[in-house]
């Protein structure tokens, strides 16, 4: 692959050729049929966290920012990706796809092992530019890379006429992380990204990707999103980390019988967890026995609109993230508690992998004013740093637009 190129002016001209000031790629009358555009939205986790790799229950939204796609053919055997975010541009041979993640090859890892993973299973791949214009914040837990992920699987495979299962494309994607990226994740958000519905949460079983679309009715609620603008990674080693003291927990659990060969760590009841005798392995399964029963509430709670006791699991899911899982942090806790004594917040907590990124809250409509006001105060006081807020909704899963 030829050096990821910067490429400013180029991008800076295609997007005033394409559209307006809010880098629209919109069809331009003399190329109409020849580009075609697909968008994939970010999300958020409203409840489930670190246990879709345990065999959970998790309960995401897809939300409005996202990455907008355009796809071109090419009449050569390359392939030409871009990023307006990056304003760069990497070009490669379709037969020098790269076999592994590679430092050098940067954001353009995330297409290129679904490219790669669609070739090796003869999708007749040829010379195309695909052009990514995000308004995603990369790092910030709202899944950019699951994002980026699914959108190439989709356009690839709606564009060479293979079979767009949105499921499918979630667990090949999903593979690609763990296989080509070496991040060990759930199937959680290349899922969300790929399936959610307008005005629906996605209760989805992670063991049996059994599904259902729970309407999400805030009423004089709505829910926010508080970017801690403290950056984070998914830090491959403390994610991975996380998956292996789980896996850990349930290595100990079936050894004294308490787990059956084939069930998961979310299977184990409390009593067995509370007779582990490793303290750090007791608490990490503590928090995945007990989250899991939280989002079986949390369903129960939306169905019913009560939307008190959902808050409140919310924010009982921050504190096990916090205490038993440590995958928090000083901002992220900050945000959070903070958020949850503000007035008309019913519950707030830390979403995604951790480590910084984002938290959620569910706040009173009218109390929406003062509650960003007294938290970004609060926030940047304790922490030097300005978070950024928003009202969010529920949004469609990935798409031809
Ligand atoms: C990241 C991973 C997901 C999930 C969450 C935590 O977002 O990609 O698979 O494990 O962290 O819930």
């Amino acid at each position: 692959m030829n050096p990821i190129e910067d490429v400013s002016d180029f991008l800076d001209n295609l997007i005033r050729f394409f559209g307006d000031g809010d880098i629209d790629f919109g069809f331009s009358p003399n190329d109409a049929g020849s580009y075609y555009q697909y968008f994939v939205p970010g999300r958020v986790n409203l409840i489930g966290e670190h246990i879709d790799y345990n065999g959970g229950l998790v309960m995401p939204i897809a939300i409005a920012p996202g990455i907008r796609g355009l796809y071109k053919e090419r009449s050569d055997d390359y392939i030409g990706l871009y990023s307006t975010t990056h304003k760069a541009r990497a070009i490669i041979a379709i037969s020098d796809l790269p076999l592994h993640y590679g430092a050098d090859n940067d954001w353009c890892n995330y297409p290129l092992g679904v490219i790669r993973y669609l070739k090796d299973r003869r999708v007749p791949i040829k010379g195309f530019d695909l052009f990514f214009d995000s308004t995603l914040p990369e790092g910030s837990g709202l899944s950019s890379s699951a994002a980026i992920e699914v959108l190439t699987a989709y356009i690839l495979l709606k564009e060479y006429g293979g079979q767009v299962d949105l499921p499918q494309i979630a667990v090949m994607c999903q593979r690609v992380e763990n296989e080509f990226i070496g991040v060990k994740c759930g199937i959680m958000d290349q899922f969300a990204v790929a399936n959610c519905k307008k005005d629906h949460a996605l209760l989805l079983n992670c063991n049996t990707f059994e599904h259902e679309h729970i309407p999400f009715e805030l009423d004089d609620y709505a829910l926010l999103v508080i970017n801690s603008k403290k950056p984070r990674s998914l830090i491959k080693s403390a994610y991975n980390d996380r998956k292996a003291e789980s896996d850990e927990a349930v290595k100990q659990l079936r050894s004294k019988g308490a787990l059956r060969e084939g069930q998961y760590l979310v299977d184990a009841s409390m009593e067995a967890v509370a007779d582990i005798g490793d303290e750090l392995i007791r608490r990490r399964a503590r928090h995945v026995v007990s989250e899991n029963l939280r989002v079986k509430h949390a369903a129960n709670a939306l169905r019913m609109g009560d939307l008190h006791t959902f808050g409140r699991l919310m924010t009982a899911s921050h504190t096990s993230m916090k205490d038993d899982y440590e995958v928090t942090g000083l901002e992220m806790d900050m945000l959070a508690e903070t958020a949850q004594n503000i007035d008309g917040c019913l519950g707030a907590r830390m979403t995604g992998g951790g480590f910084g990124g984002c938290a959620i809250a569910l706040v009173r409509k009218n109390a929406i004013q003062p509650f960003t006001d007294i938290l970004s105060r609060r926030y940047e006081k304790a922490t030097g740093l300005l978070c950024e807020i928003y009202v969010t909704q529920a949004c469609d899963g990935v798409r031809e637009i």
